[in-house]
């Protein structure tokens, strides 16, 4: 398994290019099986997830042509309403196919997504509204066998405003039979933009961007072309990395989508710069202890949490940073604590007392998130640092050690 030197202590300085967003694309290429020909999607990111997704839509029979950036999805093939445990299990967005395969053949097999690194995350939201619309919903050998001739409109309200769940039956509306209601649904930047995608498609949904999303539904969808929106997640860790080690530009990232993360840079003493399309966040030789919550869009995102945390190891002071979304999201702190951080945890808080300085070990990464946390904490740390299981941080960062090499860190991948 491939692994990750990092040779750190060196200043960071330029400016990156931000791929597309991951969890952007995933839904979008999910809702792409609800057309009736070939849709094509643009700036979609090299990464280990969308070529799991490709493959998921492969095995519905669709015909998928993935040239990055850009790919086509052919749906005039499928054949196979089906999602299997193999592929499902490595990614839990595959789970979006659900709401689309349901929809288009009236009935759908696809793989629970069990538990993942940071606790149980279950899909009862995605569930319970699929069976309000009509679907009779089987559990099975681990499987999830839904069944309904036609889905139909209906008032769905989720008790927390599930992502994946406001996607999911986001997408299971636009060809329902009458009008179906979302309330208290996810905001997140990324189901802003597969609800405009599924409106391009010809779909009917009022409230975009809100918590409250009506959907009259359609008979049929049309394939269009569409380019992914940049990755906010990827924006906000190279601007945490450009505040402790030097001046960073993002370019092509959108300032109005990071409001919260811009805001405790600046608190953390932070300069930012920010200009139409591009972010520059540079270190002014003092980390403020910033305490932070996370919460749901437009709140502080849960996926920057570890990100922060390895900001937080050097600041002059002590932090409390709390996840509200993810409560057992604190893989990373034994390895940051490995680096020489000073971190305890109780319950979803953890408390960050200040180091001096971080001392390169050797890491594990555990997660997408946790794996670019202790990235920056070994490019901010004194010696040689090693990340091993990198697998994680190639599910969701595009070239991270490439874009980390162009702003002079010695960063490098090994092979093994
Ligand atoms: C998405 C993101 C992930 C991010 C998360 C929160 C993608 C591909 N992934 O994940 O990177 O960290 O949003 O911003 O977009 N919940 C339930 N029942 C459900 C569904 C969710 O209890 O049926 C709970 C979860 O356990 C969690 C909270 O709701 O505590 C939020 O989860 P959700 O927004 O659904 O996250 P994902 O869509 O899985």
């Amino acid at each position: 398994m491939d692994s990750i030197y990092i040779g750190g202590g060196r200043e960071l300085k330029g400016s990156v290019l931000i791929s597309g967003a991951k969890n952007a694309v995933l839904p979008m290429m999910a809702a792409s099986l609800l057309a009736d020909g070939t849709t094509t999607i643009e700036n979609v990111p090299n990464l280990r997830d969308t070529i799991t997704m490709a493959s998921l839509l492969e095995v519905t029979g669709a015909e998928v042509n993935l040239d990055f950036p850009s790919l086509s999805v052919n749906t005039s093939t499928m054949d196979t309403p089906k999602a299997p445990y193999e592929l499902v299990k490595t990614m839990r967005a595959s789970f979006y196919v659900l709401g689309p395969l349901l929809s288009r053949f009236g009935e759908a097999k696809v793989s629970l997504p069990g538990g993942c690194a940071w606790g149980p995350r279950p899909v009862d939201f995605h569930l319970r509204a699929l069976k309000k619309m009509g679907a009779s919903i089987k559990l099975k050998e681990g499987y999830v066998l839904a069944k309904a001739p036609y889905l139909k409109g209906c008032s769905v309200r989720f008790d927390f405003p599930s992502v994946g769940a406001t996607g999911n039956i986001l997408m299971a509306a636009t060809r329902a039979r009458g009008t179906t209601t979302i309330e208290n649904a996810a905001m997140e930047p990324e189901i802003e933009q597969l609800a405009e995608m599924l409106k391009l498609m010809g779909a009917q949904i009022e409230g975009i961007g809100t918590s409250y999303l009506t959907v009259h539904g359609v008979e049929h969808l049309k394939p269009i072309t569409i380019s992914v929106i940049p990755d906010r997640i990827e924006i906000g860790t190279f601007l945490i990395a450009g505040a402790l080690m030097g001046k960073v530009t993002v370019k092509n990232s959108v300032p109005s989508q990071l409001t919260s993360l811009l805001e405790k840079l600046h608190s953390a003493g932070t300069q930012v710069d920010i200009d139409r399309e591009s972010i520059t966040a540079s270190f002014t030789g003092r980390v403020n202890p910033v305490d932070l919550t996370t919460a749901v869009y437009p709140g502080f995102p849960t996926d920057l949490q570890a990100q922060w945390i390895a900001f937080m190891c050097l600041a002059d002071g002590s932090s409390m940073l709390t996840d509200s979304v993810y409560h057992d999201r604190f893989s990373h702190v034994p390895e940051l604590n490995r680096l020489g951080a000073d971190i305890k945890t109780e319950h979803n808080t953890a408390f960050v007392r200040g180091v001096k300085k971080l001392k390169g070990a050797e890491v594990m990464s555990t997660d997408i998130r946790a794996s670019a946390s202790l990235i920056i904490a070994g490019l901010a740390a004194e010696g040689e640092t090693l990340v091993s299981r990198i697998y994680h941080i190639d599910r969701g960062y595009e070239n991270i050690v490439g874009k980390f090499q162009s702003l002079g860190a010695e960063i490098k991948r090994i092979k093994s």
